[in-house]
């Protein structure tokens, strides 16, 4: 079974992934760290504008050698959002994800086209939003816990950036499947919005039209 959640940044996607995957026994592919650690790879050559130098460390890609915490900073995901409009990056990282959809007994894959590009068959698809403001609200805590100092209206237009530049691309952009069930988190702490959206699973499961 594929469980495919889509939506922007910080709009709940990843955590209600990890959390679905461990309530089913499924994995789970964050599928926008691949696209970081491409960024990465640009940013650490200082060829960001190059779409070639881009394109060879995504046709190179090695997850291993892309640690989860070094992929974590905005920058990283500026760059992540830039390299993943080149169309022959996308191409390249195919594969590697269509491998993971066919894990046993399932797989949730979160990113930005799983339900329209990645997995189009996937039996259940759940776009996940909330307003721009809330997700830079989350950001803004997140980055503060950390013990960042933080801009909050330079936090709201990156999010905006990213959003208009992830939608408006014109390979893969981020849309909600036609066949997706919207979940709106914006009013919804993570644990309600996980209990929703195993509620959405098991409506599709139950072959119900989700509420
Ligand atoms: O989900 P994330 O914030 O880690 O994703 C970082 C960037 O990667 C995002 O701005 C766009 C890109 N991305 C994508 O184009 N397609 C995906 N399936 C996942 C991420």
């Amino acid at each position: 079974m594929i469980i495919a959640i889509d939506g922007p940044a910080a709009s709940g996607k990843g955590t209600i992934a990890k959390r679905l995957a461990a309530h089913y026994g499924f994995r789970h592919l964050d599928s926008g760290l691949l696209y970081r650690g491409v960024g990465l790879a640009v940013l650490q050559t200082g060829k960001l504008d190059d779409p070639a130098a881009a394109i060879a460390a995504a046709r190179s890609y090695d997850p291993a050698r892309y640690p989860e915490d070094d992929l974590k900073s905005d920058d990283v995901a500026k760059a992540a959002s830039i390299v993943a409009a080149i169309p022959a990056v996308r191409e390249a990282l195919i594969a590697l994800q269509h491998d993971f959809a066919r894990s046993k007994p399932g797989a949730v894959i979160d990113g930005r086209d799983i339900g329209t590009v990645i997995a189009p068959h996937a039996e259940v698809k759940i776009f996940v939003t909330a307003t721009a403001e809330e997700r830079a609200r989350r950001r803004i805590l997140e980055l503060r816990g950390r013990g960042e100092t933080v801009d909050d209206a330079a936090v709201l237009a990156d999010i905006k950036a990213r959003d208009e530049r992830d939608m408006n691309r014109p390979v893969a952009p981020l849309r909600q499947a036609d066949d997706a069930v919207l979940l709106d988190t914006t009013h919804l702490a993570i644990s309600p919005a996980v209990q929703a959206a195993i509620d959405i699973v098991e409506a599709v499961r139950a072959g119900r039209r989700p509420a």
